[in-house]
């Protein structure tokens, strides 16, 4: 049986915990830095860590524990809103220009979550940068040879009242969790919010570290993650 640990609190102090090594995949959807404000709900909660400035001074420590952990063959897939869903902050390549200095990159994957609304250019995708430590040596299980960097089919989660404001697919989570790990490896998301990973990890037989600042996101993923849990009993 999978297994899982959710941790409250900031990843910066709880990654430090984690034993160098033995973390098999990072799947993760960091705050943005744009200061994101849902169009989607009439509550616009902010999200930590997401103004232009801290997010940019804390992206360096995020990614060399994000490597510390990670075992030799390890991926690490970033999902970067923002300037990779073609705003105005170039925030995909401000990610990119800083993680290769601490891992390879491998992709640069487009999902295509909607038909954007708005005028002139609609944005329409989003980008998830795919890292490893090693260029000739990571896990990648995908068997059907048509693993595509265009990930289409699988639309953005529009939040309702109460669901974490940028809360991601399942099923694009499962898609990257099939490519990058087997069963009983171990999944770490530091930015945790409302779980969709670790619902995803767990789905599919992996074991999952969840890591979340805000206490209010952090109850929403021990509810879903613990009703997933309960279903397997019934
Ligand atoms: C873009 S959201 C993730 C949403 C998630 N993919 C979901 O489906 O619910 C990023 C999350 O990172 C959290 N966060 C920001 N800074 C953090 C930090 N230093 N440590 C842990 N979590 C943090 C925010 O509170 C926010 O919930």
């Amino acid at each position: 049986m999978e297994e899982y640990k959710l941790h409250l609190g900031d990843c910066l102090d709880v990654l430090p915990t984690i034993a160098s090594g033995s973390v098999d995949m990072i799947l993760t959807d960091p705050p943005y830095g744009i200061g994101f404000l849902s169009n989607w709900t009439t509550h616009q909660a902010k999200i930590a860590n997401d103004g232009f400035d801290e997010w940019l001074e804390l992206l360096p420590l995020w990614l060399a524990e994000m490597r510390r952990v990670l075992t030799p063959q390890g991926c690490c897939c970033c999902c970067c809103g923002g300037g990779g869903g073609g705003g105005k902050t170039p925030v995909t390549a401000l990610f990119t220009i800083e993680a290769i200095k601490h891992f390879n990159l491998i992709q640069t994957l487009v999902w295509r979550k909607f038909i954007g609304l708005g005028w002139r250019y609609r944005p329409s995708y989003e980008n998830i940068v795919v890292l490893c430590k090693d260029k000739n040596d990571y896990n990648f299980f995908d068997e059907t040879k048509k693993c595509s960097n265009v990930i289409e089919g699988i639309n953005q989660e529009i939040p309702q009242n109460g669901d974490h404001p940028t809360v991601k697919p399942q099923r694009l989570m499962e898609r990257l969790v099939h490519i990058h790990t087997q069963p009983g490896m171990t999944i770490c998301d530091p930015f945790m919010g409302s779980g969709t990973t670790g619902v995803a990890a767990l789905e599919l037989g992996r074991n999952f570290i969840g890591i979340e600042l805000d206490e209010k996101y952090f109850k929403i993923a021990q509810k879903r993650i613990s009703q997933r849990q309960n279903r397997l009993f019934i």
